[in-house]
């Protein structure tokens, strides 16, 4: 893995270890997912996410005057569980919607539902009339990112050596004038051993989404932060983590391609250049979209049913567990949302 001049950038070190072929981690179908998989999701939780997802893309199809063709992109789309989900759901814009879903890995997209359209790429991706709109969850903390260290003389960038036994060791080289100039807008008072991510890919790739597509609207949801500081104080195992079989992972140069690689997205790098309208956690809007309501449906339905106990009965009941996942204080429900919604036509 080692470049031929030396040490390689740490994203260009994630980019091998999650997505090389053969061997990369979500090449070899590392997933989202309950049992058996690798790491937990919001759509992996059940379908109240996908149905309340759903509920989201009804209010930015009626914003836009509920146009006959409707495309939804979805980048990141994993498995296609989230696709599943809302198609389960029934929105309203269902009878206009054509759902195309990015995802980088083929043992992903090979689990795709029918009825969608695939693409490895956003490039390959052309939506035929209509307006579009966008979705990504979990996509942004699985771009690969680079590691920048505060020294006693400046910024230096973390580079990736070979070590002993075939491992891999961090070494500290010159980061460019033009990343230094960066770190220090975004962490002026760094102290000296500060590390911080540098996540320019994670916003060049939003950035060509949203000029590729133009959506009407988009929908971001990842676990971030909203400066590049807050992580500057904090130790990098904290914000840089990796997952294997629903359990954190070893330090990120160990086993690769064996555990996921993730990052605390940091909104000040993401957006730069694309303020969002809305930022709100992932509970606060879940609640606004309804989740209150379908769970307290989901009780009466178990209510009436729960003698008979059928298949509506037991999807009614798990409402209410999926609901405490997806809003809980110190997990999912902190996520961030970011929302550019549909302006009214
Ligand atoms: C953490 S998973 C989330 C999957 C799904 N969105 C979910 O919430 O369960 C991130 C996914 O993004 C995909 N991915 C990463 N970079 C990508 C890119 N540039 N274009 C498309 N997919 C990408 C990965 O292969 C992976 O399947």
């Amino acid at each position: 893995m080692a470049g031929q001049n030396g040490p390689i950038s740490v994203s260009a070190f994630i980019d091998l270890a999650l997505y090389s072929e053969p061997g990369g981690f979500y090449t070899d179908e590392g997933s989202a997912g309950r049992s058996g998989r690798d790491f937990i999701t919001s759509p992996e939780v059940g379908p109240l996410f996908g149905q309340l997802i759903g509920r989201w893309l009804d209010r930015q199809w009626d914003a836009l005057g509920r146009p006959v063709a409707f495309n939804v992109v979805e980048v990141g789309a994993g498995p296609g569980t989230l696709a599943r989900t809302i198609a389960a759901g029934q929105p309203e814009c269902s009878r206009a919607m054509q759902y195309h879903a990015v995802e980088r890995s083929a043992a992903q997209r090979g689990r795709h539902p029918g009825g969608i359209a695939s693409y490895s790429e956003l490039s390959e991706l052309d939506p035929a009339g209509g307006p579009s709109v966008l979705i990504a969850n979990e996509l942004f903390d699985n771009v690969a990112f680079d590691l920048l260290e505060r020294t006693a003389t400046g910024w230096a960038e973390v580079r990736i050596a070979p070590g002993e036994d075939s491992g891999w060791r961090e070494v500290l080289a010159p980061a460019s004038a033009e990343t230094v100039a960066s770190a220090e807008r975004l962490v002026p008072e760094a102290k000296v051993g500060a590390r911080v991510p540098d996540q320019r890919r994670a916003a060049a790739l939003l950035g060509s989404m949203r000029s590729q597509l133009e959506p009407q609207a988009s929908l971001i949801i990842d676990y971030a932060v909203a400066t590049t500081a807050e992580l500057a104080s904090r130790p990098q195992e904290q914000w840089l983590r990796t997952y294997a079989h629903q359990q954190r992972g070893d330090h990120f140069l160990q086993r690769p391609g064996e555990q996921d690689i993730t990052v605390d997205v940091c909104l000040d790098q993401l957006l730069d250049g694309a303020p969002a309208s809305i930022i709100a956690t992932q509970a606060d809007f879940l609640k606004d979209l309804g989740i209150d309501e379908l769970v307290a449906e989901g009780d009466a339905i178990w209510a009436e049913r729960a003698a008979i106990g059928d298949l509506a009965a037991v999807k009614a009941r798990s409402r209410r567990r999926e609901a405490e996942a997806l809003c809980e204080s110190t997990g999912l429900g902190r996520f961030t949302v970011v929302e550019w919604p549909a302006t009214p036509s």
